[in-house]
């Protein structure tokens, strides 16, 4: 999504996140932008970045395809690993006690952005 504000990184629009929602997105330019998942869950948005903690592989093999067959946990498509909607914690799979790493986001006018001043860079 584009933003006119300098500076600000809009990842998506709420009115596109129904309660349980999820949205993929990157942000950043060149090969190596911050990949990243949104849940909406009820009505408290997270955001994590979509790196697995068990082998660094993305969670999802298609576009947008993050929840595990019960709607209930994120799941890494890799090796199995299920994770807290509201933690990012691991709960099962081979990374149990590890956790998604959040990204810091807020909601301004309906819209899901990272908050100012987040490192990119960190995210490599
Ligand atoms: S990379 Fe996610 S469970 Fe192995």
């Amino acid at each position: 999504m584009t933003d006119e504000r300098p500076n600000v990184h809009v990842l998506c629009s709420l009115a596109t996140l129904p309660d349980l929602g999820i949205c993929e997105v990157s942000v950043g330019e060149g090969d190596w932008p911050l990949r990243g998942v949104v849940v909406l869950q009820h009505g408290v948005v997270h955001a994590y970045q979509n790196r697995c903690p068990h082998a660094g592989h993305a969670l999802n093999l298609r576009p947008n395809e993050f929840m595990d067959p019960t709607g209930t946990w994120l799941a890494c498509r890799s090796h199995g690993a299920l994770f807290d909607l509201a933690s990012g914690a691991c709960v099962a799979g081979p990374c149990v006690g590890d956790a998604l790493r959040r990204i810091p986001v807020r909601v301004v006018d309906g819209s899901v952005e990272l908050v100012p001043g987040v490192d990119l860079h960190a995210y490599l």
